[in-house]
């Protein structure tokens, strides 16, 4: 049947199209609004995040003086507090020029080691879900279910409906 093979590759394109915009939507941004924006004086980090929309996937780009700071991610408390000890990750590669991809819908807390987090060289960053998840009053964890549709998951589904529609 004709008729009915188009339509299904209609439909086929459609949910591609759709899953491909969603899997596409990964931005880079620059922290503090520039390649050199980690520990630029000139640069309100605090003013910079919240001017700026992270979503799930998206990347940090840190790029700074090797000699002078460092990227580690920390816990909200070590964040205010400026304590480097017991990091969650240090992010510091050594050249200057680190990359960090927000995996989860949360606030995440980095900070420059030592002196320089008491300059302010800190940022909290809220990375929030492209899927907005319906409201759930009685079930705790249900905004992680939501985002934790991964690229594996994506491709899964994709295999899963090609798998109806061609059998
Ligand atoms: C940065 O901006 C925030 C508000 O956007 C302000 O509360 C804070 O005092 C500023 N920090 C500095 C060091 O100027
Ligand atoms: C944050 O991390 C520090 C250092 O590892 C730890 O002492 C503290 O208990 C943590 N705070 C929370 C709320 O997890
Ligand atoms: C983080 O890693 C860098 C590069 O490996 C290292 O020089 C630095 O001491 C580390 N920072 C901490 C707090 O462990
Ligand atoms: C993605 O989802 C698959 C299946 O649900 C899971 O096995 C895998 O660990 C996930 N990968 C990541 C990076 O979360």
């Amino acid at each position: 049947m004709e008729g009915f093979g188009f339509r299904k590759m209609v439909l086929m394109l459609t949910i591609m199209v759709t899953l491909m915009a969603n899997m596409a939507k990964s931005e880079l941004h620059n922290v503090g609004g520039s390649k050199v924006g980690w520990g630029n004086s000139n640069v309100n980090l605090t003013t910079w995040s919240l001017h700026e929309q992270f979503h799930v996937n998206d990347w940090l780009y840190f790029g700074y003086d090797r000699h002078m700071f460092s990227v580690l991610e920390v816990n909200k408390s070590s964040y205010e507090k400026c304590n480097e000890g017991g990091f969650i990750k240090n992010i510091t590669g050594g050249a200057g020029r680190d990359v960090f991809q927000l995996l989860e819908p949360k606030s995440y807390y980095f900070i420059s080691g030592r002196g320089p987090c008491w300059q302010n060289v800190k940022v909290e960053v809220t990375a929030v879900p492209y899927i907005a998840p319906a409201p759930q009053p009685a079930a705790p964890h249900s905004a992680s279910d939501y985002t934790h549709i991964n690229q594996t998951f994506v491709l899964l589904i994709l295999v899963f409906i090609w798998g109806i529609l061609f059998n």
